[in-house]
C-alpha cells in the first residue's frame, strides 16, 4: 500500500539554514495493516504525514502508493491520487459550523470530480456516520456535538470515498482521556472490517493499541516486533476494503 525508500526531507530556516527533518526513511505498510506511529513533538511526524498524504514531497527517495510512484507524478495527478486513496483525520476536527454532520460527510463528495451530487450522495453519507456509531446524530450541527462526536464526523468525512487508507494524525490530541479511547477503539474496529489504517501520536499508550508501533525519533524510524493484540491478518481483510461489513465486530481486547 505504501512503499518509502530512503525518503529526505529538509527545510530552509532563515538565517539558521537547513534543518533536516527526515533522515533516509525506509517505510513499508502492507494493505489492511493498522499502524502507529509514535515520536515526541517535533520528530518529524506531520512532515512524514504530510509527504505520505501527498500534502507535501520529500527532497530525495522514492513512495509508491497504491503501486503508482509518486515522484513523477504532476501537480494534478497528486491531487486526484490524494483524493481517490486517501482519508484524512486530524487532531483539529476541521468540520463546518452551522452545518450538520450529514452536510460535513457529504463534503468531499461534492468537491471530487469524478462523482458529481446525485441521490446516492445522502445515502453514502448517513452510511458513513453509521460506521462511525452516530446515526442518532445525522442532522446535529457541529455545534451541537462534543469533542469526541466531532471527531467522529471527520472520521466519516475520510471514509466516504472508500479510501485505500486513512491517515490520522494526532486524532486524540484534543479530546479527553475517555473520548480519545473511544477513537482509538473506532479505529480498531475499522481495521476489523477492513480498512488500512496509520495513526501518528505523541502518545505510547495510545499507540499500542495499534497491531504494529514503529517509532520516529529526531527524522529517523525504528520498527519494533508487533505489540498488539490484533492479529486478524492483513490477508483476511484485504478482500473486504470496500465491503459493508460495517457493523462493529467489537472484539478487540
Ligand atoms: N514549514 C516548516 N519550516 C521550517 N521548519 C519546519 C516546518 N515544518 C516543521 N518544521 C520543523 O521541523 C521539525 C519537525 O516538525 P513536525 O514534522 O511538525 O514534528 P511533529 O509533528 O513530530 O511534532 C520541527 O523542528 C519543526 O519546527
Ligand atoms: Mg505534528
Amino acid at each position: 500500500m505504501i512503499k518509502l525508500r530512503n525518503i529526505s526531507k529538509s527545510y530552509q530556516r532563515a538565517g539558521e539554514g537547513e534543518l533536516k527533518v527526515l533522515k533516509q526513511v525506509d517505510f513499508v505498510v502492507e494493505r489492511g495493516e493498522f499502524v502507529a506511529i509514535v515520536g515526541p513533538s517535533g520528530s518529524g511526524k506531520s512532515t512524514l504525514m504530510n509527504i505520505l498524504g501527498l500534502l507535501d514531497t520529500a527532497d530525495s527517495g522514492d513512495y509508491e502508493l497504491a503501486g503508482s510512484k509518486v515522484s513523477t507524478m504532476t501537480a494534478t495527478e497528486l491531487a486526484r491520487t490524494r483524493n481517490a486513496t486517501i482519508g484524512f483525520v486530524f487532531q483539529q476536527f476541521h468540520l463546518l459550523d452551522r452545518t450538520t454532520a450529514t452536510e460535513n460527510v457529504e463534503l468531499p463528495l461534492v468537491y471530487s470530480d469524478s462523482k458529481a451530487i446525485n441521490g446516492n450522495t445522502r445515502k453514502k453519507a448517513i452510511d458513513a456516520l453509521c460506521r462511525v456509531g452516530l446515526e442518532e446524530r445525522l442532522t446535529h450541527y457541529s455545534s451541537e456535538l462534543s469533542g469526541g462526536q466531532q471527531q467522529r464526523v471527520a472520521i466519516a468525512r475520510a471514509l466516504i470515498n472508500d479510501p485505500d487508507i486513512i491517515l490520522a494524525d494526532e486524532p486524540t490530541g484534543n479530546l479527553d482521556q475517555a473520548a480519545g479511547r473511544q477513537i482509538m477503539e473506532l479505529f480498531c474496529e475499522l481495521n476489523q472490517a477492513g480498512s488500512t489504517i496509520l495513526l501518528i501520536t505523541h502518545d505510547p499508550q495510545l499507540a499500542r493499541q495499534a497491531a504494529r508501533v514503529v517509532y520516529i525519533d529526531d527524522g529517523r524510524l525504528s520498527s519494533t516486533a508487533a505489540t498488539g493484540t490484533s492479529t486478524e491478518g492483513t490477508a483476511a481483510n484485504a478482500g473486504i476494503q470496500n465491503g459493508q461489513a460495517a457493523s462493529p465486530q467489537g472484539t478487540f481486547s
